[in-house]
């Protein structure tokens, strides 16, 4: 039996496996590396190594791969084919796993934070935890998900200061604005190369409309941050922010075309970014040109793919954006088809809020603010259901407050 960075038994039949765990890990702290690829390279060749096809499934559903896509499927049974080789934590996460490729987040992030209870310091089951909560909107456990495990951890543990950046995130979403940023800002102290941690900084200080402080803050960390492939665009996307409410708009273009636009089709997240920022830039009333059309190419692949609301949401933006109306008919159809075919709670938060909200940011942008009004209007209390973070659900209530307005003159 081996044992992993933090301390933990970890089933393993070759001496290299426990080290590709560790630095997989480590790519998953730094937002950076080819995480999933280390991490199959061994698994294929170590019978034992369930806990690595765990962590590939959860990276692919957590960056925005439908729990329906092969891939998915495929890991989970390699995971659960090694189940009865495992410890019973391991054991847990395949079942966790399982769950959340089941559409059913939350309670995959309950089975973590089971995992939690006995095991304070497993960083895999604390980081799935909050990225499933975060993708539902379950913003209060999200913070207690941290929380719950702060008093066992301190300095001397490896990823403490990753900790503190989770435990600054989940306090910032549930708008606990003081203690969020004094914990982010400890956090990279710790771990300047913390970007989920200069990130939940930045969250308090966009949602406090601190903009300057927001712009010099990322601008400052921007060394430690701009390697970081998996979440550089977002952070860049949270430099265009207060840019946008200070009028800085040819920079926020120039960012918009040098940093975040050059994702590629895998890069779902990124791909929301992408068109979050161009619908804002639009409800300021500027032009953004024919960025719409090279953006629709990227996202075409994930059309029939319903992961997650929030992505379908931005895919519908886009659509409608670039005039695609065939795509956009196909997605819709798609979109109705899993609703009709799946039964967990994914399908039922797209049923009863991500449709409706489709659909109303699809009225909108062909000006038909009355109907983008009354079916947003009804849904705009459970907009958080469909997950990510305030700040970008926040453009969904903009486009609402538009409508509104227009329809008033
Ligand atoms: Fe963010």
């Amino acid at each position: 039996m081996a044992t992993d960075k933090l301390g933990l038994d970890f089933t393993a039949s070759l001496p290299e496996t426990v080290q590709a765990f560790n630095e997989a890990m480590d790519d998953y702290m730094l937002f950076s590396g080819e995480p999933v690829g280390k991490l199959l390279t061994i698994a294929e060749i170590d019978p034992d190594f369930a806990m690595g096809y765990c962590l590939t499934g959860c990276l692919r559903l957590f960056g925005g791969v439908s729990s329906v896509h092969p891939r998915i499927n495929l890991e989970l049974r390699a995971a659960k084919a090694r189940r009865s080789r495992v410890t019973l934590r391991e054991q847990a996460h395949i079942d966790a796993f399982e769950m959340a490729a089941g559409g059913e987040l939350c309670a995959a992030g309950q089975m973590w934070d089971a995992i939690l209870t006995e095991f304070p310091h497993d960083m895999m089951a604390a980081k799935c935890a909050h990225e499933a909560y975060y993708l539902v909107g379950e913003t209060v456990r999200m913070r207690q998900s941290v929380q719950n495990i702060l008093p066992a951890w301190d300095d001397s543990i490896p990823y403490y200061g990753f900790l503190l950046g989770m435990g600054a995130f989940g306090l910032e979403e549930a708008g606990d604005y003081r203690k969020a940023e004094d914990m982010g800002r400890r956090a990279v102290e710790i771990e300047p190369h913390d970007c989920w941690a200069v990130h939940a900084v930045a969250h308090v200080l966009q949602m406090e409309e601190r903009f300057d402080e927001g712009i010099d803050w990322l601008e400052s960390t921007n060394r430690n941050w701009d390697g970081a492939t998996w979440l550089r665009g977002h952070l860049w996307w949270h430099q265009c922010l207060p840019l946008i409410e200070n009028g800085k708009i040819d920079r926020v273009i120039q960012i918009f075309d040098d940093h975040i636009s050059d994702c590629d089709q895998d890069m779902v997240t990124r791909l929301n970014d992408c068109t979050s920022l161009l619908w804002r830039l639009e409800l300021k009333g500027i032009d953004v040109e024919d960025r719409w059309d090279r953006l629709v190419d990227m996202w075409s692949v994930d059309i029939i793919d319903h992961a997650f609301a929030v992505a379908g949401a931005h895919l519908a933006m886009t659509l409608v954006s670039a005039g695609g109306e065939k795509k956009l008919g196909r997605f819709l159809e798609s979109q109705h088809a899993y609703i009709e075919g799946e039964n967990n709670t994914n399908s039922e938060i797209i049923e009863t809020i991500g449709r409706d909200l489709c659909l109303g940011l699809i009225a909108y942008r062909r000006a038909e603010y009355d109907k983008a009004a009354s079916l947003m209007a009804p849904v705009k209390d459970q907009i958080y259901r469909i997950g990510g973070s305030n700040a970008q659900r926040n453009l969904f209530q903009l486009t609402l407050q538009a409508a509104v307005e227009k329809v008033a003159h």
